[in-house]
């Protein structure tokens, strides 16, 4: 018996388990962006399908055809929509009506529902065809490409953004700048912060006036449409090198945000996401010169002013101690850097990791000084 142990053990020892290798072809999506002049020829692609399902941010509901309207499953408006809630409503929803994991899912809204539709789409019956059409300016240049999907977790008033998701690009994104004329103005300066960021990406001149226009009564003209296809193309761009935000090329797109996303937790609801970037893109930039002569600070600061981006003056008293908690998203204390990718010239992207007190301590000065200066020179 010892012996038949004995040749089972040399037997087992000899037997090589080989390493491998799988190729997967996936996440490989085709995108295919379609820019269409009207809500009606949207509309009309949408029921040309025989099989499909359609969320539909709720404020949106009533400018749907009545037949849309029937097949609809309207999502609570704006960011209300972007949690576990409607998502388990929603999947539970594409069950009760026996949904074939084929049938195509088309997303109508903001950021928010496409954000929560793509990942519903991604997660029913492991995933079925995802068309997004994006209705905010900001929807339809970062929601629209690259497929991050996600929700957010809410505890204790907390809100973890992106808490639980995936990258799940969709098949097809229907752009029309019909959707934003009725935008309300905050919702469409809030869509040019985005816009400036994409564009100083890319070290192209902003034409700020086709963006005053647009910002006056929501039309596009040429030009404003040709920046939105530009900014659209380099967000391409950014993603194609680095999908899956995994080689610090896609972290780029978060230009503006470290010092955009502690002036939004910070002022609450008095500044929309894009206008604290914009104005993030200012004070990064202007961190980034501050041995210098400011000479690119000064520009992105005209381009804002132009376009009557208001800071929440009253937060102006802030101190380091504050800055640093709201860098630190109210989480424990800790000495890592924040990164930041910020756009100096055509080309020139730097990358900048700080402490997040010299930031703080910077804002705490920064901050106080352009107040200052707006009550000085005030925007034409
Ligand atoms: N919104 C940033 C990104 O798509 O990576």
């Amino acid at each position: 018996m010892d012996k038949f142990f004995h040749a089972l053990r040399k037997f087992a020892r000899q037997r090589s388990v080989k390493d491998m290798e799988a190729n997967f072809p996936f996440p490989a999506v085709k995108t295919k962006l379609v820019f269409l002049p009207s809500r009606e020829n949207v509309f009309s692609r949408i029921t040309k399908s025989e099989k499909y399902s359609l969320l539909v941010d709720k404020n949106l509901l009533p400018h749907l055809p009545v037949k849309m309207r029937k097949r609809a499953f309207p999502l609570p408006g704006g960011e209300a929509c972007k949690n576990w809630k409607t998502l388990g409503a929603v999947l539970a929803w594409l069950a009760t009506k026996n949904t074939e994991r084929s049938e195509a899912l088309f997303v109508i809204g903001g950021g928010a529902a496409c954000d929560l539709g793509a990942l519903a789409a991604a997660l029913y019956r492991r995933g079925m065809p995802l068309t997004l059409v994006p209705t905010t300016l900001l929807a339809q240049l970062d929601a629209s490409v690259g497929g991050k999907c996600a929700v957010d977790f809410i505890e204790n008033k907390k809100r973890i953004k992106n808490f639980a998701g995936a990258f799940y690009p969709a098949n097809q994104v229907l752009i029309s700048p019909s959707f934003l004329e009725s935008l309300p103005a905050r919702e469409r300066r809030s869509g040019l912060g985005e816009l400036l960021k994409m564009l100083y990406l890319e070290g192209v001149e902003p034409d700020i006036a086709s963006m005053q226009l647009f910002l006056a009564n929501g039309k596009m003209n040429a030009s404003m449409q040709r920046q939105v296809q530009r900014a659209i193309a380099a967000k391409i761009g950014f993603v194609r090198r680095d999908p899956l935000d995994t080689k610090r090329i896609r972290e780029a797109l978060n230009f503006g945000h470290t010092v955009g996303h502690a002036l939004e937790s910070m002022a609450g609801g008095e500044i929309s996401h894009g206008e604290a970037v914009a104005f993030g893109l200012f004070f990064e930039v202007a961190f980034a010169e501050s041995k210098r002569e400011l000479l690119i600070a000064q520009r992105v600061y005209g381009d804002l002013m132009r376009l009557q981006f208001r800071l929440p003056e009253k937060h102006g008293s802030m101190k380091g101690k504050d800055w640093e908690r709201h860098f630190l998203g109210d989480k424990k204390m800790n000495k890592s850097k924040l990164a930041m990718s910020i756009a100096l010239a055509k080309g020139k992207i730097i990358r900048l990791e700080v402490a997040p007190n010299q930031l703080a301590q910077f804002m705490a000065r920064a901050f106080p000084a352009l107040v200052q200066l707006g009550k000085v020179h005030p925007p034409a």
